[in-house]
Formats: structure tokens, C-alpha cells, sequence
């Protein structure tokens, strides 16, 4: 566990976990479009690394709601508010550094249907390993669903510069070779990705999937 990237999450959100899913309704862009892809199988596994307030997995139950649902987060802060907005909706919560934690102690399982990660890699210094470790936790035919900020590629230089400022005072930053990483993994591992711009470049969406056992097969 990075225990000081872990205080230092705490401090950011101690207070911010109150107004957090006010506050970020507006500018945390594509996570509704995540969740409908997500499309889990019916009783499926779904996790969320870095998964905050809670806000995203509220909504993936109520969308799928026999799938089991799963949440680990380095923040106490923000998991004391995850647990309570997700009273009696059956969402099991862990405190765990992404780059590093076992699914099975955590929650007693060793793979996933989906494994989602919303706004979080921005914040996570050693982003690639996180990525590395979830593509190896996928179950046959799973999917790691990611969005995040993007490059702004195609938005005017004032507005990604001032974005740029705004996110390094909350400790964010979009990474620019997320797409390349995400392609190397898939890869290495005969997966297969899908890349999307929103808006422009202000955020991006990827999903990796990984061949189901007839189709590793027939490979
Ligand atoms: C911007 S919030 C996004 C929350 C949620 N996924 C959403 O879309 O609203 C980023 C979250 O990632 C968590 N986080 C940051 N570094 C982490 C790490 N190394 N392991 C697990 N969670 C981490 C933070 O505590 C925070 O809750």
C-alpha cells in the first residue's frame, strides 16, 4: 500500500466527499455511457477501482441488478461515504491501493466479468501497473472498461491549458499515452480494444476485451 499517496487522497477528499457527486456531475463526462456498456453477464462480477463516493457503482445496480458488485478504493474518506449511500444495495467495499491488492483476500474472488476504473487513473502515479494487473483479472471474455481525461486534442489551446492548471491543483493528470498502454497490454494478452474521443479530447473511453476460452481456442 503507497501510504502517502493514500493520505494524500484522504486529505483531497475528506471535506470534497460531501459535495463530491454535486460537484463533479458536470464535468466528469462519459461514466453514464461506461456503465450501459458495461453489460455484465446476467449474476457477472463487476469491480471498480478507485470507485470514490460510490456515485458509479449505485448506478451500475441499478442498471444490472443481479450482477455482484465489487469496490475498492485507497480513501477511507471516500469509502466511509460509499458505504453509506450504498446501504442495503448489496456492494461489497475495500480499502486497497490499485497497483497493488489481491481480489481474492479483498473479496474472495480471483477474476471478473467487468472491471471498470472512472477518473481515476489521472491520479494514480503508477497508472500503467494498475492497468497491467486489472487486464490480468479479467474472467474469459471480460472487459475492462476505462474513462478519463483525454488530451483535449481538438479543443482550443486556452480552454487545455486552463483545464491542464485546474486539474494539477487536484492532483490530476490525464495521461497521455493511456490508449498506447491499454493497446500493448491487449497485445501481449490477445485481447482486443476499442477506443473512443469524447468532446473533443476532453475525456477518452476504452474497453479491453479478452478472448473467451473458444476463442483463444480457435486462435
Ligand atoms: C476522481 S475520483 C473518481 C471516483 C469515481 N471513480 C468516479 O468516477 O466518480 C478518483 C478516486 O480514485 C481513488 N484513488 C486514487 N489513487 C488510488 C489508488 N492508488 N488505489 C485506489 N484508489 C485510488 C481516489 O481516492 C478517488 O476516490
Amino acid at each position: 500500500m503507497d501510504v502517502r499517496h493514500g493520505d494524500l487522497m484522504d486529505r483531497i477528499y475528506r471535506h470534497q466527499r460531501h459535495i463530491y457527486d454535486l460537484t463533479r456531475k458536470y464535468y466528469l463526462l462519459g461514466r453514464d455511457e461506461l456503465i450501459a456498456a458495461l453489460t455484465p453477464p446476467g449474476q457477472g462480477s463487476v469491480l471498480e477501482i478507485g470507485c470514490g463516493t460510490g456515485r458509479n457503482l449505485l448506478a451500475v445496480r441499478r442498471r444490472y441488478p443481479k450482477a455482484h458488485l465489487y469496490g475498492l478504493d485507497i480513501s477511507e474518506e471516500m469509502l466511509v461515504t460509499a458505504r453509506q449511500n450504498s446501504l442495503g444495495r448489496n456492494i461489497a467495499y475495500a480499502k486497497a491501493d490499485a497497483a497493488d491488492f489481491d481480489p481474492m483476500e479483498l473479496f474472495g474472488e480471483a477474476s471478473f466479468d467487468r472491471i471498470f476504473i472512472s477518473y481515476a487513473l489521472s491520479m494514480i502515479p503508477s497508472w500503467q501497473a494498475v492497468l497491467a494487473s486489472a487486464a490480468k483479472m479479467l474472467a474469459p471474455g471480460g472487459e475492462l472498461h476505462v474513462v478519463d481525461f483525454g488530451q483535449q486534442e481538438k479543443l482550443p489551446r486556452a480552454f487545455r491549458t486552463a483545464l491542464r492548471a485546474w486539474l494539477a491543483k487536484f492532483h490530476v493528470t490525464p495521461r497521455a499515452h493511456l490508449r498506447e498502454v491499454v493497446e500493448q497490454l491487449a497485445r501481449q494478452s490477445g485481447a482486443k480494444v476499442e477506443f473512443a474521443v469524447l468532446r473533443g479530447g476532453y475525456a477518452w473511453r476504452l474497453v479491453l476485451r479478452r478472448a473467451t476460452i473458444e476463442e483463444r481456442s480457435a486462435a
